[in-house]
């Protein structure tokens, strides 16, 4: 049961925080409704109420935090507070858990991109992070960009031609030597392009097809080697996928095929934001004991380690 706001998000062209909460107000009761009698389950079928308390963006988070906050006090169940980034890991427990740690882990979202050493249920080391744009910001930036809409990463996926080698290629950042990500000089070197087909007299579709192709190469090249990289050196035995654009189905593929070790990802449905996750990873919180009460607050930049 997903309240899906991309249909709104869509004609500003991007997030508008305030727009967000405000959906968020609008949808949550409904939501939570429709997913109960989905369930067909009640209230008191329940064990505790997991809910994102960060990181995000803090208007739609309080919305969140204060109906789960009511709704613990109304029904007396126990309020359990999950970071929502690991929810994007745990969203692999609902359908393929990982059964050995240690994991690495890359969680590509529209906010965040980062790696991460797991060597047991909420056991996180941090090897890296974007030190700019995050990958999926990257792909909405350049969708935008080639005229394509929002979200982008369905959208350059949808166009994109993988495995066709073609005359130019976009710059990798590979900041040698560390975990770390860089996207944002990407955009520039997307616009550059563009601008090379313009002045060539380039058929207009021809060139978002390009464009788009190489850029997915470019950023899927650059996760892929990274993670694989990773996952050599801190002796993983698998490496699992997190975060909207890990639905990519090119970096999937990529990921497989140069990966020694099984490579666990999620249905694409389950990859982008969705409140499943949240109750599996509220899951192992609960039975580690993770109890949040009704002083719980939001934390935008909330850290996983
Ligand atoms: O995790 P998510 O649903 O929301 C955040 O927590 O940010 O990730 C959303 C991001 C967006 O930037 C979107 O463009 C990207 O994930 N995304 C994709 C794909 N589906 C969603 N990126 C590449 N390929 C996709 N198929
Ligand atoms: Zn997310």
């Amino acid at each position: 049961m997903v309240a899906s706001q991309e249909e709104i998000h869509a004609k500003y062209g991007g997030i508008v925080p305030e727009v967000a909460s405000r959906q968020h107000l609008l949808s949550m009761i409904p939501v939570i409704n429709e997913a109960l009698s989905a369930a067909s389950a009640r209230w008191d079928d329940l064990d505790a109420i997991a809910v994102t308390h960060g990181p995000g963006l803090a208007g739609s988070l309080l919305v969140g935090v204060n109906t789960a906050k009511t709704l613990a006090f109304a029904t007396g169940l126990p309020l359990v507070p999950v970071n929502h980034m690991e929810g994007h890991i745990y969203a692999n427990w609902l359908e393929n858990p990982p059964s050995e740690f240690p994991l690495v882990c890359l969680l590509v979202s529209g906010g965040h991109t980062g790696l991460f050493l797991m060597k047991d249920h909420g056991d996180y080391t941090y090897l890296g992070s974007t030190r700019d744009d995050a990958a999926g910001e990257a792909f909405d930036k350049v969708a935008r960009l080639l005229g394509l809409g929002f979200p982008g990463g369905p959208a350059i996926q949808r166009v994109a031609t993988p495995n066709v080698p073609s005359r130019k290629k976009l710059p990798r950042a590979w900041l040698r030597g560390n975990d770390d990500f860089s996207f944002s000089g990407l955009k520039t070197a997307v616009l550059r392009m563009v601008e090379d087909g313009r002045l060539e007299n380039r058929d207009p579709e021809e060139q978002v097809r390009t464009v788009a192709t190489e850029f997915q190469n470019a950023v899927v090249d650059v996760l892929t080697t990274k993670t694989v990289g990773a996952a050599a050196r801190h002796g993983a035995r698998a490496i699992l996928l997190g975060g909207g654009v890990a639905a990519n189905l090119f970096l999937r593929e990529v990921m497989a095929q140069r990966s020694p070790v099984p490579v666990i990802v999620a249905s694409p449905r389950l990859c982008t934001d969705n409140a499943a996750m949240i109750a599996a990873a509220g899951f192992f919180r609960f039975q580690a004991g993770d109890r949040a009460d009704l002083s719980l607050d939001v934390h935008p930049a909330l850290k996983l380690a």
